[in-house]
């Protein structure tokens, strides 16, 4: 298609816009995970929404917000999507049922300014089937009934308990480097040690962290790390596997050393 894509830092604020528009003068799209930076968990503040927003109008360019955990922000209010702030008309918003609900179901849905909606159309035409009718409309019914609304408020509550207890494991097998990332866990990794080698070999042991290092657009900038979903933590077990993990990892005072260089890292 041509499209040349440029990777612009991020700090504890989110994406960095001045970096941004410096990097790329004349970018005609920016593509975000405003509310929740994937897969830090960062959100953009508001004053680089403002940023965003304004050079999305001045440079007549468009804004993809990949809204891809919607209200599963589990500290805190959700932050309002971009999509519905003042001077969004420039937004093209994109949602899915896909952590919310589940990956099964093949739901996703955008929100877009109408001189758009022809063409968006016609391309969705022709990159998949759509969804089996059956589970729109059974998802139309569970929306319009109120019961998404109560659905979500509890994975908020059962997926923050989650992350508490795999935050506590963590720590009492002596790894408290640990840092909450959305609906992750990121241990950071000292460096020189491999977090695609480790997310394989634990494997063995029945763990399947996510590597940290192959989200970096630059690879000569990446940091080791183990992204520790907390979706399917369970109580009892949760200690004797991170007794385990922590086997593979280096002694307690280098992962202390690499989570302190991620966070001045990340500002
Ligand atoms: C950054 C990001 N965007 C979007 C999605 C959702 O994709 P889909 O709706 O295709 O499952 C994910 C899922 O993991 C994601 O990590």
């Amino acid at each position: 298609m041509g499209v040349q894509t440029v990777a612009v830092p991020i700090d504890k604020y989110g994406m960095d816009i001045e970096s941004g528009e410096h990097l790329a003068p004349r970018a005609a799209l920016a593509v975000v995970t405003a509310s929740q930076q994937a897969p830090t968990g960062v959100s953009l503040s508001p004053e680089r929404r403002d940023a965003l927003l304004g050079w999305a109008s001045n440079a007549n360019a468009w804004i993809i917000e990949d809204d891809y955990l919607a209200e599963l922000q589990l500290e805190g209010r959700s932050a309002l999507a971009l999509a519905g702030q003042h001077r969004a008309g420039r937004v093209i918003h994109i949602g899915t049922f896909s952590k919310t609900m589940s990956p099964a179901i093949g739901v996703g849905f955008i929100i877009a300014p109408p001189l758009l909606a022809r063409r968006l159309i016609d391309t969705a035409t022709w990159l998949n089937a759509p969804p089996n009718i059956a589970v729109q409309a059974a998802l139309a019914k569970f929306l319009t009934e109120g019961h998404y609304l109560r659905h979500l408020r509890r994975m908020r509550e059962l997926y923050l308990a989650r992350r508490n207890i795999l935050m506590c494991g963590l720590i009492k097998s002596g790894i408290s480097s640990c840092i909450p990332a959305a609906l992750s866990v990121l241990v950071p990794l000292p460096t020189g040690l491999d977090d695609q080698y480790i997310a394989r070999v634990v494997r063995e042991i029945n763990l399947s962290p996510a590597p940290l290092s192959p989200w970096y657009a630059n690879s000569s900038r990446a940091k080791s790390g183990l992204l520790l979903n907390v979706a399917n933590v369970k109580e009892a077990s949760i200690v004797e596997n991170c007794l385990k993990m922590r086997g593979y990892l280096g002694n307690a005072a280098t992962l202390e050393n690499a989570s302190e260089k991620h966070r001045t890292a990340i500002g």
